[in-house]
């Protein structure tokens, strides 16, 4: 098998994963189910769970025990999305080749289905406590995906990046903001991997350090698309960060420097994990094609 019937084959396995966590659309509060549903199920690329699995792998973790964790760093990923696309944030219409959840349900309902992934998020990771193994790990594990969602991570980044839009900005705040809004999660993706596996502190900060790297790259390439993608190749609006009067590292840079940057940060992360005691060749294909990814 090459590598993409691989992906292919490991994203379809994620897939059934998260949807075994996703709720019934059922009950007085049905609507909210469906956009949260519908947001989940529109695709992507289920990067998150898979940068978990395969650091839980590289570890030599087995069993069941990361699933929760895969499910709940989609939905935490997702909710982002569907608030990122609101009409307060980027006000954003296409989202995974679809309408955006406030686009379809109103933006009501994408509030609260915002608010309700995020939550059912850590539902969902606190299914791991009564699994196998969860005594030992799944409460470090809990307290990574809590920090790293919130205003030490995710949400701090995106509020910096909103307050910025409209003027100039330094590289140095730029990366602030790629290291929480974007970092954060990736961060949190391949550490929980490392830790659910029981690998110790000093490797785990390791994994950290190569995941910021993934994430910087992984911003750097999505500022790339904004203005070299289509809408279609995409699934979701070119020209997004132009619109809301965003500095970008390409605006920063230019396209040709952002281009090197993502290739030289990418093989920076490839070239701290291969400074681990173990090792997972899918993991670092995974990186490296991330750098030529084009959705
Ligand atoms: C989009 O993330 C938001 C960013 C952090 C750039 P992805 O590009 O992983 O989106 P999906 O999950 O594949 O839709
Ligand atoms: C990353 O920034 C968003 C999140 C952390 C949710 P963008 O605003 O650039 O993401 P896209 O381009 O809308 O996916
Ligand atoms: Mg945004
Ligand atoms: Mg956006
Ligand atoms: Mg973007």
């Amino acid at each position: 098998m090459n590598f993409k019937e691989t992906l292919q084959g490991k994203t379809r396995e994620i897939e059934e994963i998260i949807k075994a966590y996703l709720p019934r659309e059922e009950g007085l509060q049905r609507t909210v189910l469906e956009a949260m549903n519908y947001s989940v199920l529109a695709g992507g690329k289920r990067l998150r769970p898979m940068l978990m699995q395969e650091t839980y792998g590289m570890f030599g973790g087995e069993g069941e025990l990361i699933h929760p964790f895969m499910a709940a760093i989609e939905l935490i990923h997702t909710y982002s999305l569907v608030h990122d696309d609101l009409p307060a944030m980027d006000n954003d219409e296409f989202r995974r080749g679809k309408k955006t959840t406030w686009a379809v349900y109103g933006e009501d309902m994408g509030i609260l289905a915002g608010d309700a992934l995020l939550n059912y998020a850590f539902e969902t990771a606190a299914q791991a406590f009564s699994l196998p193994g969860a005594e030992n790990y799944a409460g470090r594990a809990l307290q990574i995906l809590t920090k790293k969602a919130g205003i030490y991570g995710m949400i701090g980044g995106q509020v910096v990046d909103v307050q910025a839009a409209g003027k100039p900005l330094e590289q140095e705040r730029l990366e602030f903001i790629y290291a929480l809004k974007t970092g954060a999660l990736i961060e949190s993706s391949m550490m929980i991997g490392a830790v659910l596996a029981g690998a110790e502190e000093p490797l785990v900060k390791q994994v950290e350090q190569a995941a910021r790297d993934v994430g910087l790259a992984f911003q750097i390439q999505d500022d790339i698309l904004d203005v070299t993608s289509s809408l279609e190749v995409l699934g979701k609006p070119i020209h997004s960060d132009d619109k809301n009067e965003k500095t970008t590292y390409v605006t920063i840079k230019g396209l040709e420097q952002a281009k090197a940057d993502v290739e030289q940060i990418s093989r920076r992360a490839m070239e701290t994990l291969k400074s681990l005691p173990c090792g997972n060749p899918f993991l670092l294909e995974l990186i490296e094609m991330l750098i030529t990814r084009e959705s």
